[in-house]
């Protein structure tokens, strides 16, 4: 065993999109602990991966028009720039359409085999008979058969987590064509995993690192039974040929992309390692492999990957699994206006801003982290920059202005031994993923620092020779705080300390090359200027709201107001819930007209009564001065409008408000401000009417 060597991992980004606001949470948290650890001395490497392979990319470089070979080139670059401009530093970057992972993936599979693990099964897939090809996972849809979630993909369900395969669904239909595919015979590889479940329950049971929330998630996935996996995937899919496929299963079968991704993992570190004069060997099996991951990948990596790892007779990695970003409490989504690329937060803020946010939310519990803009601005101008950046740029720049060099620094035992104490403590909490504990011990630091120096009041001993002395020396004093915080705060704002290193004289170190064990209180030498340390976020970009949550409801139940000839009292299904709706329809529409009907509703206004009956909602209709339509959708019930770009708001507004914002038929569609109005990503159409009608 060598403790010293120590790999850490975030998940493969897929070369299909480029990176955002979510991927970087991960790459941060990663980054924080690697640095961490190349810190206090260990021989730590931070690997990730472009992940290459699979249908969606394929699919999505047919589109393009260009190879899939160019197609994932072409995100590879664009990753490693983003990232790096987050100061996230792996120590390799690699891809899984590589040599190394070919070859990996090859003896991961023909290990497998000869350990009885892989079996070759005729099974029935979906197939799409007017596409002509057989359905990859994602290009089938229908409903979860685990929780019954609908529209859900055909490998692994968003809403509970469970992975499956993709017969297994219900009710399911082709992405394609949207027909419903039939099933077509074809020989597949499974791995069988049912075989490796008592060794599975057996490393659940016994891995103190674990978090326990995963260990109850998962043990109830063992205790459901495992299925044997399908790993081979047919043409045309973007990955490896299986060796020997076309003989024993009857037609070339590729690697599905979930087999050779986590693979992807030791194929960057042996590329890292070939060309550094190193073994991957001796980090997968004699140091230390922490990998780094989302809540929505648990099942990949707690069940497949371990059971790989283990028939490999290589040790399992210790996992960290971070819930989701949100976005002012909302889930990412580009129609919300929630969704930030990496580039797009950039324009915007400082990187060290979201290091330093995302690092004080995370604490190695698996909830989701708001990136909440006004607690954004707060975190960064009054704590970020509040405590400890005016810290440290006040004292630099007072001992530079005043002194130029630091010869002596005042002996307090008392302080010092409290700031030790908490040096120890934040070690430890780098130590357990524990960044927001960290953090608010750097705080207490740097509290400790500001007290003393404006106890200090340097500015004023003036008078005497001896009093002079007294501020020089506590100023050293406080340049050695600023000094010991610039160390320990470097695996989360590694510009920060940079810039502080940089001016106490010391440019010819990197700031990798500092180590835990410089920390000191004695440090005396010159002092140069010191450069801004931290940004103030003067005003957040103002989103345009979208103040109307319109949603998709069916109407169920038509009778007549008791009190009112020209109106209806409906019931209308929204899925999870149903609302009294009134209409004043009964002019234009029969109730047979309006029974059962898919339209859209207005939900956030205020609820009324009318002629003494609620009304919970208001039905859309498109008037264009003769005929009058409602707003017919096909979507599932339930589904919120959007309006690309804009955030929708669903706080309640009155009939006033309501009237102010216009919606209209443009060409067929209705559009708000030129922008189509969409449904579950479909547009909007109303045919109907002529354009320039009116929604109301
Ligand atoms: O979910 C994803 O984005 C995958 N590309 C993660 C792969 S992680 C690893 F297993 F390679
Ligand atoms: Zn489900």
């Amino acid at each position: 065993m060598d403790p010293q060597k120590i790999v850490v991992t975030a998940a493969l980004p897929y070369a299909n999109g480029s990176i955002h606001i979510g991927h970087l949470l991960e790459y941060i948290q990663g980054d924080i602990f690697a640095r961490f650890l190349k810190l206090i001395g260990k021989d730590a490497l931070y690997i990730c991966a472009s992940d290459m392979h699979g249908t969606p990319i394929q699919v999505n470089a047919k589109k393009a028009g260009i190879d899939p070979e160019e197609f994932v080139e072409m995100y590879w670059q664009e990753h490693q720039k983003d990232i790096a401009s987050f100061l996230v530093h792996f120590d390799n970057f690699y891809k899984t359409h590589s040599p190394e992972n070919k070859e990996l993936a090859e003896l991961f599979f023909s290990t497998l085999k000869q350990k009885g693990l892989i079996s070759l099964k005729e099974i029935e897939q979906m197939y799409d008979e007017e596409a002509k090809q057989f359905l990859p996972d994602r290009f089938v849809k229908g409903k979860c058969p685990k929780c019954k979630a609908e529209d859900q993909y055909g490998d692994v369900c968003e809403s509970c987590g469970a992975a499956y395969n993709t017969s297994d669904l219900i009710n399911p239909y082709s992405v394609l064509t949207k027909s419903k595919p039939v099933l077509k015979k074809s020989n597949h590889y499974f791995f069988k995993l049912s075989k490796m479940s008592r060794q599975l329950q057996r490393w659940i049971k016994s891995h103190p690192l674990l978090q326990p929330e995963m260990v109850n998630f998962v043990q109830q996935w063992l205790d459901e039974g495992l299925q044997d996996w399908c790993i081979s995937r047919d043409a045309p899919y973007f990955g490896f040929e299986i060796p020997n496929s076309k003989e024993e299963a009857g037609a070339p079968k590729y690697f599905y992309v979930w087999l050779d991704a986590p693979i992807g993992y030791i194929s960057s570190t042996k590329n890292y390692c070939d060309a550094n004069g190193k073994s991957w060997d001796d980090y997968w099996k004699k140091g230390d492999v922490y990998h780094v991951l989302g809540k929505d990948i648990t099942y990949f990596h707690f069940l497949f990957w371990p059971a790989m790892l283990m028939a490999m007779d290589i040790p399992i990695p210790r996992l960290t699994v971070h819930g989701f970003i949100t976005v002012n409490g909302q889930k990412m989504s580009k129609s919300r206006g929630t969704f930030f690329t990496a580039q797009e937060f950039l324009e915007k803020f400082d990187p060290e801003a979201l290091r330093f946010y995302y690092a004080s939310h995370l604490d190695r519990k698996v909830i989701d982290v708001d990136l909440n803009f006004t607690e954004f601005q707060a975190v960064v101008n009054n704590v970020l920059m509040g405590n400890l950046g005016n810290f440290c740029y006040r004292t630099l720049t007072f001992a530079q202005k005043n002194y130029g060099e630091i010869t002596k620094t005042a002996a307090e035992p008392q302080l010092v031994s409290e700031l030790e104490k908490l040096f120890v403590e934040i070690k430890q909490n780098y130590q357990d993923m524990d960044f927001k504990t960290a953090v608010k011990n750097i705080m207490k630091a740097a509290d400790i620092g500001n007290a003393y120096f404006q106890k200090a009041e340097p500015w004023k001993k003036k008078e005497n020779e001896a009093e002079k002395e007294e501020a020089r020396a506590a100023v050293g004093f406080c340049v050695n705080i600023a000094r010991n915080l610039a160390i320990i705060c470097s695996p989360i704002l590694p510009e920060f300390s940079r810039k502080i290193f940089s001016s106490l004289n010391q440019t010819g170190r990197s700031e990798t090359s500092f180590r835990w064990v410089d920390l000191s209180f004695h440090w005396k030498g010159r002092i140069e200027e010191v450069q801004k340390l931290v940004e103030k976020i003067e005003e957040l970009p103002q989103r345009e709201n979208f103040s109307l949550s319109i949603k998709a409801g069916q109407i169920v139940e038509v009778k007549n107001h008791p009190n009112a000839d020209s109106l209806y009292l409906m019931q209308v299904d929204f899925g999870s819930q149903k609302k009294q709706v009134v209409a004043g329809l009964k002019k234009y529409f029969t109730s047979e007209q309006l029974q059962g009907k898919k339209a859209l509703f207005l939900m956030n206004l205020k609820p009324v009564k009318i002629r003494g009956e609620k009304s919970e909602a208001m039905t859309l209709v498109a008037d264009d001065g003769q005929i009058l339509a409602l707003l017919e959708v096909d979507a599932p019930l339930g589904s919120q409008v959007s309006v690309d770009g804009l955030a929708v708001s669903e706080a309640e507004i009155g009939f006033d408000e309501f009237q102010k914002v216009n919606l209209v038929v443009e060409k067929g569609r209705v559009v708000y401000k030129s922008k189509v109005l969409k449904a579950a990503g479909k547009e909007i159409a109303v045919t109907s009417v002529k354009d320039g009608a009116k929604i109301g």
